[in-house]
């Protein structure tokens, strides 16, 4: 399926104010995980209070070790700090990266910003080598978009 497809189910999640907040960021998870083949592993990210650190919020596929990253640590650190989306096509070629899984090959990370302000972020895992397009990017930033409406 195309990432543009999913736009309405998206809007659709994140409108049920009967669902909680992490519920409807997990059925995004979900979503996207199962109809996006290349997306093996999909997951928020935040800033964990006051702290230099990020914390896992929601996710969709296996469950990760990876529950807290410092900032500047891994591909998700080093978004937490440069604010800028960030695209890996080839994991092995990162020195600083942390491995979830020996199956992962890429990874995409887009910030997620309220108020201007780098909150969180969506990282998603690949089995596929160098997989992600700019339509992955635009499409990303504008699911981020969408929860940080709801936060
Ligand atoms: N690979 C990430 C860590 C998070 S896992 O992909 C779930 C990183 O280097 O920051």
């Amino acid at each position: 399926m195309n990432v543009q497809d999913l736009k309405p189910q998206v809007e659709q999640i994140l409108r049920d104010s009967n669902k909680d907040v992490k519920l409807r960021m997990t059925e995004v998870c979900e979503l996207l995980e199962k109809n996006i083949a290349y997306y093996d592993w999909v997951g928020f990210y935040f800033r964990n209070g006051d702290k230099e650190e990020l914390k896992l919020k929601a996710f969709a596929g296996e469950p990760t070790d990876h529950e807290i990253i410092p900032f500047g640590k891994g591909i998700c650190g080093q978004v937490a700090v440069s604010n800028q989306n960030f695209v890996v096509p080839d994991v092995k070629a990162q020195d600083n990266y942390i491995a979830c899984s020996i199956n992962v090959k890429a990874e995409i990370v887009i910030p997620l910003f309220v108020n201007g302000e780098n909150v969180g972020q969506i990282d998603i895992d690949s089995h596929t080598a160098d997989p992600f397009t700019a339509e992955d990017e635009e499409f990303l930033v504008w699911v981020n978009e969408k929860v940080a409406a709801i936060l």
